[in-house]
């Protein structure tokens, strides 16, 4: 079939939007019918150049949301009409990883969805008749995609799907650093980092897990103030005495749980410092450059501190997002401060000028 897709042909250009070939779904793969994809930053990273695995030509995307049109032979987990958020983290439900609680990092596709191809190692985009490569395994700059169908979350119908398309990456990513990475306990103590979609949803993540108190730390008062609508208790303009700040704030320990959600290295830092000897936990969720290193005094692990890195939050996707999509249906998260923008598919590129510009959390483009 024909469908239109935002394609990146050349690092460091503008995105083309047209009109590409989708062949139809092979075994154990689907044909999503995209309604929502939100613009993330990780579109940005490899759409510049800058993402040393980064392939061209790709459709890129990868936090879509929408309806199951057709499934490919031995499908078994979907049927036409279900509503589905893509996932960038499959879940086999098989592999070694899938079977230990302890972690979400499914080992069934790894090798082939990091070279843009699906399972079988070939691509069902093309233009012309040369492979278009799939990105992050979803390619939801589309209108139409084709993925795994162990690739996709089957969510309610009822939850809207420009909020259903932010549970594809950052919202899952810091609900699931509180929820299910660091599991904050009742009564704790949390610092987040970084008040991006990711630190906005470890601080609503924390105020699911019952923490006391939740300090945002941000370099904007405006993003301050949406961290505070989700359940922030402090809010602190970042500086140099950060560290000092918490400490100061928690009779002079730091906190149970602190949360990195910038990406930088000198935060992640300022994340372990700020957390609380005997017991304190750092969870690093931000991706930092390539070849960039953390440097953390060994003393602080000594005394008691610990690290540990998140990734889309370990959350395991078919099974925990419908239960997360859930509790945002029960009025649990608010999620109308996350979409700042709707754009449509022809606009995708100034849906990255606004991000560049932090202007607002989350663009979305919605299909017609
Ligand atoms: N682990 C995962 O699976 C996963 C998933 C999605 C995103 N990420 C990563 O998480 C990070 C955050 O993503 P996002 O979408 O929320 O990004 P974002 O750019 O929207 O938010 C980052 C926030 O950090 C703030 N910040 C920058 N420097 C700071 C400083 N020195 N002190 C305090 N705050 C500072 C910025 O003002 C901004 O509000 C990125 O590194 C992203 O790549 C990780
Ligand atoms: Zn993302
Ligand atoms: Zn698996």
């Amino acid at each position: 079939m024909k469908m239109r897709a935002a394609v990146l042909e050349q690092f460091g250009e503008p995105l083309s939007v047209r009109e590409v070939e989708l062949a139809e779904p092979r075994v154990g793969e689907v044909l999503v019918r995209l309604a929502a994809c939100g613009v993330c930053h990780t579109d940005l990273y490899t759409a510049s150049g800058a993402d040393p695995s980064g392939y061209a030509p790709t459709v890129l995307g990868h936090e879509g949301a929408g309806v199951v049109e057709r499934v490919g032979p031995e499908v078994t987990l979907l049927a036409p009409g279900d509503h589905v958020v893509t996932l960038f983290s499959p879940q086999c439900g098989e592999c070694l990883h899938c079977l230990d609680p302890r972690t979400n990092l499914c080992l069934a596709i790894r090798e082939q969805q990091n070279k843009g191809f699906l399972p079988d190692g070939s691509t069902r985009i093309s233009l012309g008749g040369d492979p278009i490569r799939h990105f992050m395994g979803c390619s939801t700059f589309a209108e139409y995609t084709v993925m795994p169908e162990i690739a996709l979350a089957k969510v309610s119908p009822e939850a809207p799907f420009e909020h259903a398309c932010l549970f594809a990456c950052g919202l899952s990513t810091g609900l699931g650093a509180a929820i299910n990475t660091a599991a904050v306990q009742a009564g704790g103590t949390c610092v987040v980092f970084g008040a991006g979609m990711v630190g906005l949803g470890a601080v609503a993540g924390c105020r699911l897990q019952g923490a006391e108190r939740i300090a945002c730390v941000d370099l904007s008062p405006e993003r301050l103030e949406l961290a505070r609508g989700q359940g922030a208790t402090d809010l602190l303009l970042a500086g140099e005495s950060t560290v000092e700040e918490i400490l100061e704030m928690t009779g002079g320990f730091g906190a149970d749980y602190t949360f990195e959600a910038t990406g930088n290295v000198a935060v992640m830092r300022q994340a372990v410092e700020a957390a609380r000897m005997g017991w304190g936990l750092c969870t690093v969720a931000g991706v930092a450059g390539k070849g960039e290193t953390l440097d953390v005094v060994p003393r602080f692990l000594i005394t008691g501190r610990r690290i540990a890195g998140s990734s889309f939050g370990g959350v395991k996707g078919r099974d925990q997002v419908p239960v997360l999509v859930e509790r945002y249906l029960a009025g649990e998260i608010d999620l109308s401060p996350f979409v700042s923008h709707r754009i449509g598919l022809d606009e995708v590129n100034r849906g990255f000028e606004l991000m560049e510009a932090q202007d607002g959390i989350r663009s979305v483009i919605e299909f017609a």
